[in-house]
This record gives structure tokens, C-alpha cells and sequence, in this order.
């Protein structure tokens, strides 16, 4: 056999076997590895030169729910300040809004009234339709403490643009006493999943499993368990990977979704 006809051959083998490879290492390791490649700073990270208030909303809403993640920042290493000696929460996690103010953005007159995340701090619902300036500077402030190197101006102002106009009434969706689903329409709801969410997650919503061990975490099992928690990732997106989001479509829409994704195997 020709010589150069040979090493071409191999060099083909070679990368094919090398695609393979590298599909099937793509794990829930790689999925939690939230640090990206360049294309994917693009819209994880980044910006549109143009950004539209959807946009901006959803993008304040990802920094809501954990703005190292949203922003590709360090985890602060330390239990935030103002987190009350009577929660049992500790370090990174005590600096999401989320861990005092809530998924439903009641705090302590929502759902977040009793067990592990129980703060007793109030919810952020009375800041809706507030200046968004003084809330960027309450976040300055020191009952917060948030600095720029942690999240700069212009993030800010997103994140206080979310508080102010993007907050959804979670009261609408979910029973807040309960924790249970207030049913959508679900055919509407499958109709989306099947032609949006399941891209990435599936039909089953089961192509990926964030749970730990045998504890499994599909979107499915995570609806059910915290329907608040998944109305804001429909909303929103989830930070720090490439997840699309529903906002532009408004919260009707993704109500029907989430209440459709419950439905879907645990
Ligand atoms: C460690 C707990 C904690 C964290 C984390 C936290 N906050 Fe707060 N927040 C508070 C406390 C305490 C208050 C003051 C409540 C009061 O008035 O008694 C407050 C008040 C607020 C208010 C004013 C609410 C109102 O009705 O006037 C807003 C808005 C707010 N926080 C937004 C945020 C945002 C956005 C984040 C995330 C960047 C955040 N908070 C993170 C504890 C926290
Ligand atoms: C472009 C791919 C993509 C699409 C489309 C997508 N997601 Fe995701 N989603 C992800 C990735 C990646 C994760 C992170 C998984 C992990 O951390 O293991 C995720 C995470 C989630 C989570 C879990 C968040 C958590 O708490 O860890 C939920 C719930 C979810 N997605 C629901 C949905 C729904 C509902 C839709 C449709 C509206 C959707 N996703 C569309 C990629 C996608």
C-alpha cells in the first residue's frame, strides 16, 4: 500500500475514534464543569450589543439565583454576613438572593417560612415596581455587601432591573403552603417541552442527571420537588451553561411547561 494512502487512513481512523471518544465523555462531570470554552462565553457570559429588556431580565434572574455561576466569578469562600445564625445553610451558597429571599421571592412569607433554608429574612415581593438605582445601591450597601469585583455596575443594574420589573407571582403557579403545582395546560405544555427543552434533556427529560450517586435528578424529579425553583429556571435559564429560556414567551408559557415537565418520569 501506498505510504502517504496509509498514514491518511490512519490519521481518519484516528479522529474518528478521537469524536467518539470525547462524545462519550460527556458525562454529568463535564455537564457541572462550569467553566467554558470560548463559544461558550458568548452567551453564557456575555452580552448582546443590542440587549433587549427580555434579555436584561433574564439575565438579572440567572444572577438571582447564583451570580458566580451567571458571571463566571469565584465562589466568595466565606457564610455572608447577614446570614442569620439561625439558618443551616454555610459559605458560597449564603450569598445566593435565593438562599435568603427565596425562589418565590417571599422569604420567610413564602415557602422558605420552615426547613433547611429557613432564614426568617422577608422576600423581595414589596421591591417590585421599585427605583432601580436605590436598589443596585442597597445591594452596595451593608446589610449585602456585593462588590464590584463580585458583580460589577452594569450587572447590577440588570440584577436590579430583575427585582424591580422580572419577578413573576409565584403565588399564580405554585401552592405556597404546599409546595405543590398549580396545573397549567398540559398538552400546551408538552407541545413546548417536546420542541424546545427536549433538545438537551430529552422527551423523558431524563438525558441528564444531576443527582449524586443513586440519588437521581432529572427535570422531572426536580418539577415536583420545586416547582418555584423550576418556574424561575423556565424563566430564566440556568446559570452557567448554555440552557435557553422561555421568558420572551412569557410566564403563561412556562407555567405550561413546568407543569407539563412533572408529569415526566422521576
Ligand atoms: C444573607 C442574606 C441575604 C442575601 C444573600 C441577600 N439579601 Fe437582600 N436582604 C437581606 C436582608 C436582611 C434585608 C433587609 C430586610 C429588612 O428590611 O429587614 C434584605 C433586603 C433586600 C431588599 C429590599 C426588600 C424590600 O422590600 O425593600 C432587596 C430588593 C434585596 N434584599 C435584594 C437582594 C438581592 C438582589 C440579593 C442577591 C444579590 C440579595 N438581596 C441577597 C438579606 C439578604
Ligand atoms: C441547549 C440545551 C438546553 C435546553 C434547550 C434546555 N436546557 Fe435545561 N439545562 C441544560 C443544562 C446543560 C443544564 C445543567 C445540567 C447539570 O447541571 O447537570 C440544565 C439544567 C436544567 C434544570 C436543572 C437546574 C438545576 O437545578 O440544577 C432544569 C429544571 C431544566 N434544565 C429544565 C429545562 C426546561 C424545562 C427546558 C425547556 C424550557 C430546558 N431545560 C431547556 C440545558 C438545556
Amino acid at each position: 500500500m501506498n505510504s502517504a494512502f496509509f498514514s491518511l487512513k490512519v490519521l481518519c481512523v484516528a479522529s474518528v475514534v478521537a469524536g467518539f471518544a470525547s462524545q462519550a465523555a460527556l458525562g454529568s462531570d463535564d455537564l457541572n464543569d462550569y467553566a467554558h470554552s470560548e463559544e461558550a462565553q458568548e452567551y453564557i457570559h456575555g452580552s448582546p450589543e443590542q440587549p433587549t429588556d427580555t434579555w436584561i431580565l433574564s439575565s438579572g434572574g440567572r444572577i438571582y439565583d447564583n451570580w458566580w455561576n451567571a458571571l463566571d466569578r469565584d465562589p466568595p469562600e466565606t457564610t455572608h454576613p447577614s446570614y442569620p445564625e439561625a439558618g443551616e445553610q454555610t459559605g458560597a451558597t449564603t450569598w445566593r438572593c435565593k438562599e435568603c429571599h427565596g425562589w418565590d421571592y417571599r422569604g420567610v412569607d413564602g415557602i422558605y417560612a420552615s426547613g433547611s433554608h429557613f432564614t426568617g429574612i422577608p422576600g423581595i415581593y414589596g421591591a417590585i415596581g421599585g427605583n432601580e438605582t436605590a436598589i443596585a445601591a442597597l445591594l452596595r450597601g451593608p446589610d449585602h455587601g456585593y462588590t464590584a469585583d463580585m458583580i460589577n455596575d452594569e450587572e447590577l443594574a440588570r440584577l436590579a432591573a430583575f427585582v424591580s420589573r422580572g419577578q413573576v407571582d409565584m403565588s399564580r403557579y405554585v401552592n405556597l403552603e404546599t409546595r405543590g403545582i398549580i396545573w397549567g395546560d398540559l398538552n400546551r405544555g408538552r407541545a413546548i417541552f417536546q420542541s424546545t427543552c427536549a433538545a438537551c434533556h430529552g422527551f423523558d427529560g431524563r438525558a441528564y442527571d444531576w443527582g449524586e450517586g443513586d440519588e437521581h435528578a432529572y427535570v422531572g424529579t426536580e418539577a415536583v420537588a420545586a416547582p418555584d425553583e423550576v418556574m424561575g429556571k423556565i424563566m430564566n435559564g440556568h446559570p452557567g451553561v448554555a440552557m435557553i429560556n422561555l421568558r420572551a414567551f412569557g410566564p403563561d408559557a412556562a407555567h405550561d411547561v413546568l407543569s407539563y415537565a412533572a408529569t415526566l418520569p422521576e
